[in-house]
């Protein structure tokens, strides 16, 4: 259901938002008008989303594969399409905010360009393929004052939020342990593939060490983003065991383990496999140990179990996100988020107030992805100093 955009703006409180400031000048009022670059499968699931928010405006796509671009245009017809970005971000001087929804490799090059430009940016997550390129966009940041905010929607959903809550409350005592799991099936074959300008060969875009970076910042990283903000202590070392040993012709790993062992003296531990589809109910988890106790997300609840005690404490935990908003989404359960994601987008670009993901939380997790791929590849530990500052 499509919502009249001025009733929409006054029940949400926009206009009161706006005279608290803005950082958009004179948008406050107005839709905040997108630029979508990368419009493949990720894009479209955001596409239909925003479809369903009044106070954004998506006015132009890019993307250079015509049938991708083709159908993220069915969902934003009034939008300009290219097939160039950098066409896009020249010709166009009415852009408000970029969204970045490219293959990983790409992010730190439009992020960049569109900073430069002077436009705020909310970028996919992994953040970036290197350390090096996450750097950049730090920087370009930086340098235009501009918001950067990357796309870890899993922070918002209400079970994670509510799980960072009670570990800051020490419902759990010291946070000493934490263990996580994602077995799942394998990449997207429809995903978009990656020419070699040397050799012409096109491969799936998350087969190749050049486009994706590591198996693990493409899954995997959504949960050990959730856990490092949840744990709060700086890494010290990183160690990971990996390889091929279903889907052996592809220089990306299949399966992989890994263990982080934070400077608080928290150890945790993390497995990724990409040839479980179908491993069951604890496929995707996560799990807190404490002194005083364990923490899990349990059917949309948190539980509680005391050390010293059988007893099992359930936290009920409510979703804001209002149910005919996600109803025709495109793609999964995480479009819920990816809404709450864009509420966040849209109140840090009318206040000027700071994202829930900060550029240097999106390096963090990274760099601890990259160590692992270092160390699984070099079979050996890591320490944080092992990759760039
Ligand atoms: N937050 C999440 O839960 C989530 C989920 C899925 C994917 N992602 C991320 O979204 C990004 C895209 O993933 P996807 O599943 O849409 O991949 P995809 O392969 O389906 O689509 C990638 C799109 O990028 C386009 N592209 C390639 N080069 C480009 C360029 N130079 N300029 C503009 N567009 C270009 C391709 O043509 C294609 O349309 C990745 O970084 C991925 O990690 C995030």
């Amino acid at each position: 259901m499509q919502t009249n955009r001025r009733s929409f703006l006054q029940t949400a409180g926009v206009t009161a938002l706006a005279a608290a400031g803005s950082a958009l000048d004179a948008q406050t009022e107005k839709p905040i008008r997108l630029a979508i670059v990368g419009t493949g499968h990720r894009g479209w699931a955001h596409l239909a989303i925003l479809k369903n928010m009044p106070q954004y405006e998506v006015v132009a796509l890019a993307d250079p594969t015509p049938a991708f671009l083709d159908r993220g245009a069915t969902f934003a017809p009034d939008a300009k399409t290219y097939s160039d970005y950098r066409k896009m971000l020249a010709e166009r001087g009415d852009i408000d905010a970029v969204v970045v929804i490219t293959p990983s490799f790409l992010h730190s090059e439009v992020t960049v360009a569109a900073l430069n430009k002077g436009l705020p940016v909310l970028c996919e997550k992994p953040m970036a393929t290197t350390v090096e390129d996450a750097n950049k966009m730090i920087d370009a940041a930086r340098k235009s004052g501009k918001l950067l905010y990357i796309g870890f929607q899993k922070r918002l959903a209400p079970v994670t939020s509510k799980m960072k809550e009670l570990v800051a409350a020490g419902e759990i005592g010291q946070v000493a342990m934490v263990t996580g799991c994602n077995y799942r099936g394998d990449w997207n074959p429809e995903s978009w593939k990656y020419t070699d300008p040397k050799t012409g060969v096109s491969t799936n875009w998350r087969y190749l060490t050049y486009t994706e970076g590591s198996a693990l910042l493409e899954d995997g990283i959504h949960e050990l983003d959730a856990l490092n903000w949840m744990i709060g202590s700086k890494i010290a070392r990183v160690t990971a065991a990996g390889g091929n040993n279903v889907f052996k012709n592809r220089e990306t790993v299949d399966h992989v383990s890994t263990i982080v062992e934070y400077e608080s003296g928290v150890k945790l531990t993390f497995e990724l496999s990409l040839f479980a589809p179908h491993a069951g109910p604890n496929s995707r988890r996560m799990m807190l140990i404490g002194s005083e106790g364990v923490m899990t997300p349990e059917n949309g609840r948190v539980a509680l179990r005391s050390r010293t005690s059988n007893a099992v404490k359930y936290v009920e935990v409510s979703d804001p996100t209002p149910r005919d908003i996600t109803a025709n989404a495109v793609g999964s359960a995480m479009d819920n988020e990816t809404y709450q994601q864009y509420l966040a987008f849209e109140k840090s670009l009318r206040t000027g107030q700071a994202p829930p993901v900060s550029p240097e939380d999106g390096k963090t997790a990274i760099k601890l992805v990259l160590l692992a791929e270092k160390s699984l590849r070099a079979h050996r530990v890591m320490t944080w100093n092992d990759l760039p500052a």
